[in-house]
């Protein structure tokens, strides 16, 4: 579609969206069809694209976006898989248009590629953080092995303070990078309205989530930055682990060396 494909700006976002999905499959992040990435692309987007007919009939949400009204995003395809949507990403998703009253959306381009099963969860996240002011443009879900990994720890999944904290205490990028922590959200069944609601509890007081038993996301306004705290907290989570492995028990930054990262990098102060 010349449309999409001589709009520059809008194809070097689809490029960098593609670099991640191949960086999440090369991390062993993404088996099979895991994670799902959908980022808002409506600044992106020429006049002439924004009128495309729809592909397929419009899709009700079962709950309103009302603050995504009139917006536009890629959306990575249900059972697609992410080391073929860094080949071709709209073979495997596709851009949809959120009706004006937040209560449906259509797929525009390129071809009629079903989005995630998560698209609850992506919209509701992008619908929240637009209602509190953010220009957030990306929801990033993927499925590392060793944060996934805590969360089959009780003490870990009870507490995102103590999950934070201790991931924060493996390196000092740990807190620099992802400074509100990462929030435990409690299991609930893929591609539901229940995980998304829980979800949108957590996105209250952190950029960083961890479904229970499942995956992780990562809200942002660069995709290459999702990624890269995706990636820090999951050195933090292997620096800990192998130390397990080794047989002891990583000692950890102190909570003193940990909470003098705040003022000598004017991080929010969290937990
Ligand atoms: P989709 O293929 O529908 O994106 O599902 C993958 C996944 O990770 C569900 O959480
Ligand atoms: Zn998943």
């Amino acid at each position: 579609m010349d449309i999409i494909r001589n709009n520059k700006a809008l194809m070097n976002e689809i490029e960098r969206i593609a670099e991640v999905a191949g960086y999440l499959w090369t991390k062993g992040w993404a088996e099979r069809n895991g994670g799902n990435i959908s980022v808002n692309v409506t600044t992106l987007m020429s006049d002439e694209a924004k009128m495309l007919p729809a592909l397929a009939p419009a899709r009700e949400l079962v709950e309103k976006v009302p603050c995504l009204g009139g917006n536009f995003f890629y959306v990575t395809g249900t059972g697609k898989r992410m080391r073929y949507v860094a080949k071709a990403p709209f073979e495997n998703g596709s851009i949809i248009r959120i009706a004006p009253d937040g209560a449906s959306f259509e797929i525009i381009a390129e071809q009629p590629v079903s989005p995630t099963m998560e698209i609850h969860s992506h919209l509701m996240m992008h619908n929240y953080l637009r209602s509190i002011g953010r220009n957030t443009t990306v929801v990033l879900h993927t499925h590392p092995t060793d944060l996934i990994g805590f969360s089959h720890c009780k003490p870990f999944l009870e507490s995102s303070k103590l999950l934070t904290r201790t991931l924060w205490s493996m390196i000092p990028e740990a807190r620099i990078v992802v400074p509100k922590g990462i929030g435990v959200v409690p299991y609930a069944i893929p591609g539901t309205l229940e995980l998304a609601r829980l979800t949108i509890e957590q996105l209250r007081t952190h950029d960083m989530l961890l479904w229970e038993k499942h995956g992780v996301l990562a809200v942002g306004d660069d995709i290459i930055d999702c990624f890269d705290a995706i990636d820090t907290m999951s050195k933090s989570a292997q620096i800990y682990f192998n130390a397990r492995w080794a047989g002891f028990e990583p000692v950890g930054m102190t909570d003193e060396q940990l909470d003098a990262l705040v003022p000598a990098f004017n991080l929010p102060d969290c937990y």
